[in-house]
């Protein structure tokens, strides 16, 4: 197995530390994430939910917008955490896609830090020039 670079374990850690400021209290399933952007700023954020459930955001989305609102579209990784193994949604795959289409993604998986490529889930986004 490849060994996950410290960069990276420092990023999880911000994920793990950001989904205890989760406001969950439907699902009662916290999610935290933590962005790095190519200039090395980090963006962290949780889910947040309402009770008009469809207002929920997810903590990857929060994460993204708050760096674009702070002028960051360019991103290296992000790093997205549960109490139970997660992978993140399809909306939060075309945000990511929409700004940074080599993004890394890291999620702990069967127990162990893995990197994997946007591309790899998503591998057919919806793309900017699609709709020109
Ligand atoms: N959630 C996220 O924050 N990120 C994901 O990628 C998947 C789902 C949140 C939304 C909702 O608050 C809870 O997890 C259950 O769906």
């Amino acid at each position: 197995m490849k060994k996950i670079q410290a960069e990276f374990l420092e990023i999880y850690k911000l994920a793990l530390k950001a989904k205890k400021r989760a406001y969950a209290p439907y699902s009662n399933f916290k999610v935290g994430a933590a962005l790095k952007t190519k200039s090395g700023k980090i963006y962290t954020a949780s889910n947040v939910e309402n009770s008009s459930f469809g207002l929920t955001v997810c903590a990857e989305r929060i994460a993204i917008f708050k760096a674009v609102n702070d002028g960051y579209k360019d991103f290296k990784i992000i790093a997205v955490c549960a109490d139970k193994e997660v992978f993140p949604c399809g909306a939060c795959l075309q945000v990511m896609n929409e700004f940074s289409p080599e993004l890394k993604i890291l999620l702990k998986i069967e127990g162990n830090l893995k990197v994997f490529k946007l591309k790899e889930l998503l591998p057919f986004g919806f793309e900017k020039d699609f709709s020109l």
